[in-house]
């Protein structure tokens, strides 16, 4: 098992290391970006289903979930087609209304996951196409979609996904901006802006990646924390859900993720001098809103971690800890910024002595309901 971890002390620590590589293996001859190209052939055997779509619905569980919401950002930002995001338990059991013309793309690292299993066969019965985003071939989600598009993470073993979920995005992202240029929704210079960003995305998480020895200093601080919040608005808002979900499964630590603005609407309640909260701030659209969000919880003695972009100056005032990231596109930032989020939660659950690849009561794949 030493020589699998590859030098590192747990699976967790090795995978989140692995995905600049996992990354680039994921879009590699499917990113074309020098000829503005994107081929993905599950994607482009079925453009006509993905372009006539009246709409997509996503459906999936967990960390698979949180992949769901950002692309859901992307494909209504680029594609300008309507996207909804169901927990695969919920919308199987709801009666929902299901289409032929609807489009469902279920998402699942293990292509096991019972709930997600029955909401395509489902989804397949009421005539709608259904394509998977799955990590494991030959699983049972990737022979029961018509079509799909595999990441490429290779075996993740720690039960909290880390490079299953930005290789996920890493795949959202192509198909987003695919249909985007089928489309014709997206200016020319924004759509190769996002390739090329796409592109440099495995330097930008490397770098990312040298932020570590800071992290775990601020691990250090709040590894007792009994609470945390954690904070992100527009694409990073399922980064901050994420980042919590992370921190709940391997530290125990009770973790709340929210969009920034809502705060304001009940978790501003719980904030005193203990709590930390987690602030995804990069430089971005809604940098000033953030840190107005910023400076109501330093006024409530609140402690600030904020993830900004590196250079920031104004959010390095007001926080108590500033982790530097590289800068991409909007869209993109959130592959970046759930970089720092998974070292964090990995630090305080080592410090906290847990089990960081097999958390108590979690299943890496989740086969019953
Ligand atoms: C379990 C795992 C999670 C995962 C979820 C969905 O709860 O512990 O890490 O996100 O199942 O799994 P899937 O394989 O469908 O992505």
């Amino acid at each position: 098992e030493q020589i699998e971890k590859g030098g590192y002390d747990h699976f967790m620590l090795k995978e989140i290391y692995e995905q600049p590589q996992v990354i680039r293996d994921t879009f590699r001859g499917r990113l074309l970006s020098d000829q503005g190209l994107i081929k993905m052939a599950g994607i482009e055997d079925n453009l006509n289903k993905f372009i006539n779509a009246k709409r997509i619905i996503i459906a999936a569980c967990g960390t698979s979930w949180h992949a769901g919401l950002v692309a859901e950002y992307m494909i209504e930002e680029f594609a300008r087609i309507p996207v909804e995001v169901e927990y695969a338990s919920e919308f199987r059991y709801r009666n929902p209304i299901i289409n032929a013309d609807d489009v469902v793309i279920a998402i699942s690292q293990s292509g096991e996951t019972a709930d997600t299993l029955a909401a395509i066969k489902l989804a397949k019965e009421k005539g709608a196409f259904v394509f998977g985003v799955c990590n494991v071939v030959g699983s049972s989600i990737s022979r029961e979609t018509h079509a799909g598009a595999y990441t490429h993470a290779g075996p993740e073993i720690g039960v909290a996904s880390t490079k299953a979920f930005t290789t996920q995005i890493t795949v959202l992202a192509l198909i987003a901006l695919r249909l985007a240029k089928a489309k014709g929704t997206m200016s020319q210079s924004d759509y190769l802006r996002n390739l090329i960003e796409l592109e440099l995305i495995p330097e930008k998480v490397q770098e990312a990646l040298l932020e570590n020895d800071k992290i775990l200093e601020i691990a250090k601080i709040y590894k007792d924390a009994p609470n945390c919040l954690f904070l992100g608005r527009g694409f990073n808002f399922p980064v901050a859900l994420e980042g919590a979900l992370k921190l709940k499964e391997i530290s125990y630590i009770h973790a709340e993720g929210y969009p920034a603005a809502e705060m304001k609407h009940g978790p501003i309640a719980l904030i005193d001098e203990n709590m930390p909260v987690i602030v995804i701030a990069p430089q971005q659209n809604h940098y000033d809103k953030v840190v107005s969000n910023i400076q109501e919880i330093k006024a409530r003695s609140g402690k600030i971690i904020a993830l900004v972009s590196k250079g920031d100056e104004q959010v390095k005032n007001l926080a108590d800890h500033i982790i530097e990231m590289p800068n991409s596109t909007e869209a993109l930032t959130s592959i970046i910024a759930t970089i720092p989020l998974q070292l964090l939660s990995y630090h305080v659950a080592v410090l906290r002595g847990t089990n960081v690849d097999q958390p108590r009561n979690l299943a890496k794949s989740v086969t019953v309901e």
